[in-house]
């Protein structure tokens, strides 16, 4: 089911939470929506859900028009991050509860309850309680529960926030696999970059109620748009520096990094993806200020004429701090943006 928005906004009072927003999720996608916290994400949720109606705007599922129509009547299924289960229900009754709701007949509601339990797979626990699961379990039973009437459209608002790491990485891929095989429409609400570019098609990353970028995770890391998307993606985060543009070289703390043709002569704002810093591998030359073990990578931070690259380098890279290393920059993971509007200036390597 593609869901699309056409010119959403969503006021409280005197605040704007959402502005003018105009995204189409496709169908069969899923689809995060990205952003910090207070960013809007939750409201443009509530909003396709039908808990909050827009200030303004239309939001369509299909050809539909589902606007003004009440939540029970727009085909969806809710998971929030408390999971919200019944707790004194076997788990079980939980999934059977909203089909009970629909007046299904006992049988046939068993038999879709089961079938659910067996795609979530956690057909062995029926019996449970809820306090008798894990956290991660509770979520597999929240999205039966959302699924089993035969939502359109699932809908999870931070499913995993409250589980800890480890539980997070399994969870959302178990949330990955449900629903490739269902193929369900999923918009995934989360402010966690990684958990967004590891699981999703598409992802639609906000600030302050607008929109930054919708693209997918490869294409949103490769290329931001501005950068706001720039510093939102990526561990270790992009590299961002002060920097000019003269005779289509960038020059950034007196020393020239690159070529940028087709780049007017002005002062930019430079991001440096960390891998993108090429060490050993130029005639740029920088001071090692410090060095960060990462899991299998290192993290060098560079001291180049007082301005601070990060780069990241394997394990086995062997350096020590004060090491004096030179360096070159891979165009492609370099960005400039405008010093007032932050928007992304293009040009082409030389
Ligand atoms: N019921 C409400 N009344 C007034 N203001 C609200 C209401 N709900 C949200 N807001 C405001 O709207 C903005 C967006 O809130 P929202 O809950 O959508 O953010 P979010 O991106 O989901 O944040 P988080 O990651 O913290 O959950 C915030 O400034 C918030 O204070
Ligand atoms: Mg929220």
């Amino acid at each position: 089911m593609e869901i699309r928005l056409e010119n959403i906004q969503k006021k409280f009072s005197s605040v704007v939470a959402v502005h003018d927003m105009n995204i189409r999720i496709k169908d069969g996608s899923l689809t995060g929506l990205l952003g910090p916290s207070g960013c809007g994400k939750s409201t443009t949720l509530f909003m396709i859900a039908g808990l909050y109606a827009p200030t303004a705007g239309n939001i369509f599922f299909g050809d539909e028009a589902v606007t003004l129509l009440p939540p029970e009547k727009r085909g969806i299924g809710l998971v929030f991050q408390n999971y919200a289960l019944y707790p004194h229900m076997t788990v079980l009754k939980n999934i059977l509860f909203p089909l009970e709701n629909m007046k299904i007949p006992k049988k046939e509601a068993l038999k879709m309850a089961e079938e659910m339990a067996d795609i979530v797979q956690i057909r062995d626990l029926l019996d449970r309680k809820p306090s008798q699961l894990s956290g991660g379990q509770q979520q597999r039973v929240a999205i039966a529960r959302a699924l089993v009437k035969k939502a359109r459209v699932l809908l999870l608002d931070e499913p995993l926030s409250n589980l800890d790491a480890r539980l997070r990485l399994e969870t959302r891929e178990e949330i990955r696999r449900i629903q490739k095989e269902t193929g369900i429409t999923t918009i995934y609400v989360t402010h966690d970059q990684e958990e967004a570019m590891s699981i999703t098609d598409d992802i639609v990353l906000m600030d302050k109620g607008w929109i930054q970028q919708q693209d997918s995770p490869q294409q949103m890391y490769l290329n931001p748009g501005n950068q706001f998307t720039a510093e939102f993606l990526g561990n270790p985060p992009v590299n961002i520096i002060d920097g000019k543009i003269t005779d289509s070289v960038l020059v950034v703390c007196g020393e020239k990094l690159c070529g940028f043709d087709g780049v007017e002569d002005q002062p930019v704002v430079v991001g440096i993806r960390p891998e993108a810093v090429l060490i050993g591998n130029g005639d740029i030359k920088a001071s090692v200020r410090l060095i960060e073990i990462v899991g299998k990578d290192k993290i060098i931070s560079l001291d180049l004429k007082g301005c601070l690259i990060r780069a990241i380098v394997s394990l086995d890279y062997d350096c020590n701090v004060e090491e004096l290393l030179s360096f070159s920059v891979k165009h492609s993971g370099v960005f400039l943006f405008d010093k007032t509007t932050g928007a992304r200036i293009k040009g082409f390597a030389s």
